[in-house]
């Protein structure tokens, strides 16, 4: 039998190596799993008008994403304790995102220390993505660590003022493999509440009282680092962003794990890409499983794509080798989907392809 060719296969083979409640942690999402699948059904309803006779024999998906020369745009979208996956975690991942030339961005709840995650691929792109909870001078340090260990931008996400209910886990009774933790966090931020299994991993990273005016301190403990925000779904809160000096915007539902019924990436994108122009970089994930995905969220707007999920699938099949394998599967097919579009650029791909 050949190997996974697709995002799905890749899927299915990690769900076989998975212990069910580890599965089901990556899979799921909140409540009805509704926004999950608006995801993907957001991608389903467009669909592409390619322009035929163009010369596509020189194809090339390079992209300048802040600063930073990328050889595609498809990204590394930040999440939690690799180590569930992989042992090797978030080491695995560095070393098969730089592998084929992907940017990481690297959670503050990776199970692996935030200097040994940049250690393993040196002098590949990456960002550090933040959770601000607790106290500022917790995140100031995390915030100096990752501009000392040569980090290139802070990515704040702010869609977790209190976890997403992922009916998944709660049935599960969901709690973190044995030798599997937060590493960059200290312990005592994670006050467990042993009332409530499920919630207690993620006390470290939900924080109720985050608020615009925080982007302030955090912006200038980033030095001259740029900020992203991510979990944004809305053109007004974009613009704020961008008003607040964020220098990029991460469309994001946290892959529906948190607000269920939440708008659909790819549906929110438009207004956003139309609200905030080329004043920021915008970077879109949820459902992202095809090039033609990349395509279509490119054509609405997009600068870049990350991906969640098929990150640990890639883990889980293969570590280093596997994440290298998703996103190479991915490269190929975006590069099928340009050809077949008339792009021989990333800056080919246009509004008018997608209706
Ligand atoms: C996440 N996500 C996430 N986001 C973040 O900013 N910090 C984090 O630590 C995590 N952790 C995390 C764990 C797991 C298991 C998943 C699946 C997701 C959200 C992630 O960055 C991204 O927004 C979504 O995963 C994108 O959707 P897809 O590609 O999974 O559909």
């Amino acid at each position: 039998m050949s190997g996974p060719i697709s995002l799905q296969d890749f899927e299915v083979s990690a769900a076989a190596v998975l212990p069910a409640s580890l599965n089901d942690w990556i899979a799921g999402g909140a409540e009805d799993e509704l926004a999950v699948a608006g995801n993907r059904a957001a991608f389903a309803r467009r669909v592409i008008r390619g322009r035929v006779l163009v010369d596509v024999s020189q194809r090339d998906q390079g992209i300048t994403l802040l600063g930073l020369k990328l050889a595609h745009p498809i990204l590394v979208a930040p999440s939690a304790l690799h180590r569930v996956a992989h042992p090797d975690g978030e080491v695995a991942t560095a070393r098969g995102a730089a592998a084929s030339g992907a940017l990481y961005a690297v959670s503050t709840a990776a199970s692996v220390r935030l200097e040994d995650v940049a250690a393993a691929a040196p002098g590949a792109p990456r960002w550090f993505q933040l959770y601000h909870a607790g106290t500022r001078p917790r995140s100031e340090a995390l915030i100096r660590r990752a501009v000392a260990a040569g980090y290139s931008a802070i990515v704040l996400t702010v869609d977790v003022p209190i976890l997403g209910r992922r009916e998944r886990d709660l049935r599960n009774r969901f709690v973190l493999p044995d030798g599997v933790r937060m590493a960059n966090v200290d312990e005592s931020d994670a006050a467990a509440d042993e009332r409530d299994s499920a919630r207690s991993w993620a006390n470290p990273i939900a924080d109720t009282a985050l608020r615009w005016d925080d982007l302030d301190w955090i912006r200038a403990a980033a030095g001259g680092l740029p900020l992203v925000v991510k979990g944004v779904v809305r053109a007004d809160d974009a613009e704020r962003a961008v008003a607040a000096g964020c220098a990029g915007i991460w469309v994001s539902n946290h892959g529906g794990r948190q607000q269920d019924g939440a708008i659909a990436t790819l549906d929110a994108l438009p207004e956003i890409a139309e609200a905030v122009g080329d004043r920021s970089a915008i970077i879109l994930d949820g459902g992202v499983r095809r090039g033609t995905d990349v395509l279509k969220a490119l054509a609405l707007g997009a600068h870049a794509v990350a991906l969640g999920r098929p990150i640990f699938w890639g883990l889980a099949v293969g570590g280093a080798l596997g994440v290298e394998q998703v996103i190479g599967t991915l490269r190929r097919e975006l590069d099928t989907a340009m050809a077949l579009a008339g792009c021989s650029r990333i800056a080919d791909i246009d509004r008018s392809l997608v209706r």
